[in-house]
Parts: C-alpha cells; structure tokens; sequence
C-alpha cells in the first residue's frame, strides 16, 4: 500500500519545483499516492480562502504533507499560512539539515541539524504599544513565553533525533545568562534531560551569541544543535549560508501526529514562471518526509543522484553558477536515478 501524502504545489515558483519533486519521487519508485491541495495566494481565486478547509482535512487525514512555498502579502492582508499550518498541526519542532553540497565554497562537508521549537518564545506575538504623554507609541512590549512542556518537549526531540540518526552531540544554545527565568527555564529542562541521555548522547550548553561566533569560525566542532523559536529562526538561516544559501536548505515541520516538509525559501516572485527555479531545497525536504514515512532507501538514492548531477557538473541552475533550467536540472536527476 503507498503511503498517502498530502501535495501543495504553493504559490510563485511553488508549482514548478513541486512537479519538478514529484517527477524525481516516481523516477526514484517512491511508494507514495498522492492527495493534491491547494493553499496560498493561488487558492484565492477557486477556493476563495488562503488556506481552505479541505486543504486541512487532507493533511488531518494523511498526516503527512509535502508544501510549496505560499506568499504572505506584507503589511494588509490575511496573516501567515505557514505560521497557521504549524499551529493548526502543532507542529513544535523544526528540523533544518545543512549539509554541503556544491564543493568549493566557503566550507567543505558542512553536516548539522538545527532543531528549532516552532510554537514559543517572542513568536507568540504577545505584544503591544504603551502610551506616555500624548504619545500613543511611546514603548512597545513584547512577551516572550517559555513554557517546562514546551522546552522538554523540544529537547527531548533533540536528543531523540541524535539516537535515531547516530548523530554524537547536542548543544543548547541559550541566553541564560541575562535572561534567567525565560532562558534559564529552558537551559534547566536540557540540562535534567540531558542525565536521561548520558553515555548515548552528549550534550554541552553555549551562550547563543558565541554559538553563532563559533558557527562562523569552527562550524567542525558542533552536530546537533537545539534553541528556543527566534535564536533558531536566525542561526537556521546563518547555517543555510554555510552551505551556499537557502536553495540547499529543507526543513521538516514536526508534531505529534502531523508533519509538514516545505522548502525554506519564499515563492520567489521575481523568478516565478521563469522555468529556472532551482527545486533543490525542496526535494531535500521531501527526503526528510522520505525518511519520515520509512523510505529512507529512496530517500539515499535521491541524495546520491541530485549531489552527484550537482558535483559533477551536469546540469546546474542559475543560482548554483549554472545555465540550467528546472526541468534540463531534473532531466539530469532522472536521468542518473534510471540510469
Ligand atoms: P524568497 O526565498 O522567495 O526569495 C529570495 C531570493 O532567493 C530571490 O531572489 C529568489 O529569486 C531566490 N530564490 C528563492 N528560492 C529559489 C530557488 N528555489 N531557486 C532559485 N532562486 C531562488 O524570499 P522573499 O522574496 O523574501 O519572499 C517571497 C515570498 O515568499 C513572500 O511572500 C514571503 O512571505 C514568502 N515566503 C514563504 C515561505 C514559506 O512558504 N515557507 C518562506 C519564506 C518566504
Ligand atoms: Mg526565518
């Protein structure tokens, strides 16, 4: 029986790396049936809503969905659709691999995961304006919540990740130091946690400030690393640069019950339509869903292909310092996985 997933193309070039994917996972024998949805700017139109009802029923359904990137209008109107799927499935954990793949850049054989809590800290967007003398503006709050079930609940992911993937170490990267009841509360849960893991898994804590000093300088000496929702938010997208930038980043939206793969870049307006979109990052992510649903054998072969067709140099796209289009990259995909 394949394994039912949910498929939402997305919005700008959403729709052009996703049947890029999609044509690598048959090529490949992925034993997947697939449910299409649609979300995002593009589901205006037809369904009248960003995000309509049956697109949640299907991912509440099979659990298990592959997401092209959806436009949010800045400024008016509606709000996120990524930040409503993520707290709609709470999807607590985000799950961002770097790993190198084009050799010759900055550093060679980059291979960390991050593991982001999705759901607390400043993101809650508690926050509002304080007025002082005729100044409606005058200060602004904003609350950052740090909850004992939702750090042990990350961490414990953490390590658990680490067992399951044979991986050595998890650093807790934190701001115990000034802020002691918000990040002193999730350093606390690491540390307890931590013991249950002991000759398994090691675990060290770093100060997030030196964390991102010593990704930059010695990138070597860590291998998992785990933090609240904003400091991950930010060094997920300084790691991506270790590794040539966002095309190469996947990322897992992990809960419970429910897990979303989506590429970590935008919709790319500027290059929608254009035939040139680099699908990379988010054929890495549905590895991860790949491995997820117990098809890490496909998942390998996919690697191996797309790294190769990379390193080799048979076909490249723009963004990778090639001439290639989506479909001439994934023609090279396809053409090694069958060949
Ligand atoms: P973006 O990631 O879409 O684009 C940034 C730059 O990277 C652009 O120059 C773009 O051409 C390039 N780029 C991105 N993906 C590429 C790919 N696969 N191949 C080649 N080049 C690529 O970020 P931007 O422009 O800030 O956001 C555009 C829209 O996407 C916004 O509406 C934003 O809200 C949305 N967005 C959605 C995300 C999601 O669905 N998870 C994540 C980030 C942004
Ligand atoms: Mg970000």
């Amino acid at each position: 029986m394949p394994t039912p997933i949910t498929v939402i193309p997305g919005d700008g070039i959403g729709p052009e790396v996703t049947d890029a994917v999609l044509r690598i996972l048959n090529a490949a024998g992925a034993d997947l049936e697939y449910d299409h949805q649609i979300a995002g700017v593009s589901a205006l139109d037809t369904a009248k809503s960003p995000l309509p009802q049956e697109t949640l029923d299907s991912i509440e359904r099979n659990r298990v969905a592959l997401k092209g990137p959806l436009t949010t209008p800045s400024g008016s109107g509606f709000r996120s659709i990524n930040v409503a799927i993520r707290k709609e499935f709470d999807l607590f954990a985000n799950v961002r691999p770097v790993h190198t793949i084009v050799p010759g850049g900055r550093y060679e054989d980059i291979d960390l995961v991050l593991i982001r809590e999705n759901t607390e800290g400043l993101y809650v967007g508690v926050e509002h304006y304080i007025g002082m003398e005729g100044d409606p503006k005058a200060a602004a709050e904003s609350v950052m919540i740090i909850t004992r079930f939702g750090s042990e609940r990350i961490v414990r992911f953490a390590f658990e990740y680490a067992k399951k993937n044979g991986r050595k170490r998890v650093t807790l990267a934190h701001k115990a130091n000034i802020l002691k009841y918000t990040q002193g509360l999730f350093l606390d849960v690491g540390k307890r946690l931590a013991g249950e893991y002991a000759g398994s898994v090691e675990f060290e804590d770093r100060i997030i400030d030196a964390t991102a000093m010593y990704l930059v300088l010695d990138p070597y000496r860590f291998d998992v690393l785990v933090m609240e929702n904003m400091f991950g938010d930010i060094l997920s997208d300084l790691m991506a640069g270790l590794v040539g930038g966002l095309g190469f980043a996947p990322a897992g939206n992990i809960g419970q019950d429910h897990a979303v793969f989506e590429a970590v870049h935008g919709s790319a307006p500027d290059i929608a339509g254009q035939g040139v979109a680099n699908p990379t990052s988010l054929l890495l992510s549905a590895c991860l869903l790949l491995d997820h649903v117990g098809q890490s054998g496909v998942a390998t072969r996919i690697r191996d292909s797309t790294f190769g067709v990379v390193r080799d140099g048979v076909a490249r796209t723009r963004d990778m310092g090639g001439k290639s289009g989506t479909v001439e990259f994934t023609d090279a995909v396809v053409g090694r996985l069958e060949g």
